[in-house]
């Protein structure tokens, strides 16, 4: 063993299917139902209706089988349901990294968008399969599905990065996604 290794993973092949988008070997599934989803979205009423009613699924977020610890490089798949709750579409939590460090999400099926905040400035990338998402250092980041089908995107990300998902609740994430007419509409976070 030297200086450079750090158990408990070993160098490993992850099959990945690009149409099944599973992970082979894979790591837990965390599934976020509308209910996991408290003080997210702009209409508070409309959330606690769906969510006391059908409670939907909004996200799942399929892991590797490599840990989020400190210096190891996990991947995650997020797949986001397509749907809105009065207008806003459906979206992950989103989250800050307590230990400040970057990020990649490489887009896989589906249309959505990453929207970054870093507490002033919001940053709203439009995502099709192949777009690289680049979410650098300080940058709270939230996914949205902005199309009909199901959104996926692999995440790469540091083990040690952490996921702060109460800055959100706190500062807010800058914009919010609407669907329109005419496709998306970005709106101040708290109108
Ligand atoms: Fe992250």
């Amino acid at each position: 063993m030297t200086a450079f290794h750090t158990p408990p993973i070993s160098p490993m092949a992850i099959a990945f299917d690009a149409e099944r988008l599973t992970l082979s070997p894979e790591g837990p599934t965390l599934t976020r139902r509308m209910s996991d989803l408290e003080g997210l979205f702009r209409d508070s009423d409309a959330w606690a209706a769906e969510s006391a009613g059908e409670n939907p699924v909004v996200y799942t977020v399929t892991s590797s089988p490599v840990p989020e610890i400190d210096r190891e490089l996990p991947q995650s798949i997020t797949t986001i349901m397509p749907g809105d709750t009065s207008g806003e579409l459906w979206m992950t939590k989103g989250h800050q990294h307590p230990n400040h460090q970057g990020e990649i999400y490489l887009a896989l099926q589906g249309t959505g968008g990453l929207l970054m905040f870093d507490g002033e400035r919001t940053e709203w990338i439009d995502m099709q399969p192949g777009t690289i998402g680049y979410i650098p250092p300080g940058w709270a980041h939230r996914s949205v599905n902005t199309g009909d089908e199901p959104y996926s995107f692999l995440a790469v990300y540091p083990g040690g990065a952490g996921h702060d998902y109460g800055w959100v609740l706190e500062h807010g994430m800058g914009s919010r996604a609407y669907r329109t007419a005419g496709g998306v509409e970005l709106r101040p976070y708290s109108e």
